[in-house]
């Protein structure tokens, strides 16, 4: 049996946990102005600004729990005979805190910070301010260590590795409107694996998947996973 998947995973994973999707009703991009809190040039501009929209998801996600959908992909990653291999544009913890071992954060996280003069990354305080210094050389360039629009994600040719190689590739809880992981459905076509989506309503890139599962992430996911385990 063919048997690698890889999952990409967004907000809307971690919508029932309680942390804000981007662009649903309510959506954090309808509350806050995403060129000034989500762009190397609107944290140049009001570093302060930037730290607080930060601080305030950090204690946000360290009050929310993981929720069944990602315990289900956790036991999938431990239980499945094959590679599971997760790649998650979300900023949160959720993933490892439902017990996930492996987890490409494509687009950095929120309990991490970097400095911008030597590039030493550690794990971010609860609150970062603009004063804060590099525990390493000690310059005031600390950032939170988070992808912002116009800067190159991370780890891109491993996951370019593990999407062509992918037997399954699944999509969970992502609009499918930011590239590059809105392109990874088509590269996933393209290497002839199976492609499933599981959202709650249709995405940008519905059209492109063999299967999908429409419906809260709680629900769907876990089903799928029983699925999946059930024929493995
Ligand atoms: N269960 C399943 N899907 C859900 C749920 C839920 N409970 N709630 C919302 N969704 C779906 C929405 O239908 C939507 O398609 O999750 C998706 C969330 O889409 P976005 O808010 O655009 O989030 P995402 O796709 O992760 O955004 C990608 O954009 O702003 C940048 O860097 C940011 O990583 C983010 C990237």
């Amino acid at each position: 049996m063919r048997n690698k998947i890889v999952i990409l995973t967004g907000a809307g994973i971690s919508a029932e946990s309680g942390l804000g999707t981007f662009r649903d009703a309510g959506g954090l991009w309808s509350q806050y102005d995403l060129e000034e809190v989500a762009t190397p040039e609107g944290f140049a501009r009001d570093p302060a600004k930037v730290h607080g929209f930060y601080n305030a998801r950090r204690a946000n996600a360290k009050a929310a729990e993981p929720n069944a959908a990602h315990i289900a992909l956790a036991r999938l990653e431990r239980d499945w005979p094959g590679q599971v291999v997760l790649i998650t544009q979300n900023i949160d913890d959720l993933h490892e805190r439902a017990g996930h071992q492996r987890v490409i954060h494509m687009h950095g996280e929120l309990m991490e910070a970097k400095c911008e003069a030597c590039d030493a990354h550690w794990e971010a305080p609860l609150q970062m301010l603009p004063a804060d210094a590099c525990p390493e050389c000690g310059e005031h360039a600390t950032r939170p260590d988070i992808v912002w629009f116009g800067e190159m994600p991370y780890d891109m040719d491993l996951i370019e590795q593990h999407i062509t190689s992918a037997d399954l590739f699944a999509s969970i809880g992502t609009s499918g409107q930011v590239f590059p992981a809105a392109g990874f459905v088509m590269q996933a076509n393209a290497a002839d694996a199976r492609t499933v989506e599981l959202n709650l309503e249709p995405s940008e890139l519905s059209g492109m998947f063999d299967e999908r599962h429409e419906g809260l992430a709680s629900e769907v996911v876990p089903a799928w996973v029983n699925r999946l385990l059930a024929g493995s």
